[in-house]
């Protein structure tokens, strides 16, 4: 049938139809997502929502990669990008080849994405040059949170130029695309004029050739803080919270399990059980 898109595939999604993507780290969540999103990707954040770290920095490759064939399971049509976990990539173009090959043939991807505008450009082409297609992540990008002072709103005033040089330098480098995260809007609708690479936004602009957020954030899940830019879908989180309390409730008053949650001592007629 039909068959997952190519990183040139989205990357030619420019200017069209808005891309729709959403993070993944289990296979059940990649395939309730895989008849809706143009690509996947198996973000970092993984430590933050399922891992219960306080920063991204503690992700490991091993982590990535864990996550990464659990996600892979799941998808049919969608396409599955691999963040490099902080620390993989940043020392030298082939410190982040020898990862993200590993990230390549370990999970499946078809992409990997990197953060970092201007100081990784080098990186990029280095990677591009050797066959592994690269998103990239600009604006806020949390693996730099130690010296970004927090996880504020970037490229507000003065810093609009940093920002605007950063994305062009990706796509000069060859990315196929490019993350915007927490930027003014009308400084997302710029850059997203202004790159020839579609930009996926994440607290930027419904003017981004696409979007992204973290799923457990959208449906309610991690419930730890909510950034503005997160819209809840739904509120799972509070769902579980009182199916939870439910089941204790019962176990205690002996109401479950019910007579139609245990078995006879003899198989029914017709043998299911
Ligand atoms: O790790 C992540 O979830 C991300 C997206 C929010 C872009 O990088
Ligand atoms: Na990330």
């Amino acid at each position: 049938k039909k068959t997952a898109p190519l990183p040139d595939d989205i990357r030619a999604r420019k200017g069209g139809v808005p891309l729709v993507s959403l993070t993944a780290y289990t296979t059940p969540m990649a395939e309730l997502m895989d008849p809706h999103c143009d690509f996947v990707l198996v973000g970092d954040s993984v430590g933050m929502v399922l891992h219960g770290l306080s920063s991204t920095l503690g992700v490991t490759m091993e982590m990535m990669i864990l996550h990464g064939q659990a996600v892979r399971r799941g998808l049919r049509r969608a396409m599955m990008v691999v963040d490099m976990p902080f620390g993989s990539y940043e020392q030298s173009p082939q410190q982040a080849f020898a990862n993200a090959a590993r990230l390549m043939a370990e999970t499946g991807c078809a992409a990997v994405k990197l953060e970092g505008g201007v100081a990784m450009a080098d990186t990029i082409a280095f990677l591009v040059a050797r066959g592994v297609p690269v998103m990239a992540h600009v604006g806020l990008t949390p693996q730099s949170i130690n010296t970004l002072g927090g996880y504020k709103v970037q490229g507000r005033g003065a810093a609009a130029d940093r920002l605007l040089a950063d994305a062009r330098a990706v796509a000069e480098a060859g990315a196929f695309a490019v993350v915007l995260e927490k930027l003014p809007a009308a400084l997302a609708d710029q850059v997203t004029q202004q790159v020839p690479i579609p930009t996926i936004g994440i607290g930027a602009s419904a003017g981004c050739d696409g979007q992204i957020l973290v799923v457990d954030d959208m449906l309610g899940l991690f419930t730890a803080f909510r950034p503005k830019f997160v819209k809840r879908y739904a509120s799972l989180g509070h769902q579980a919270e009182a199916a939870i309390e439910e089941y204790a409730a019962e176990v205690r008053e002996r109401s479950f399990p019910g007579p139609e949650h245990v078995f006879a001592d003899t198989t029914p007629a017709g043998g299911a059980q």
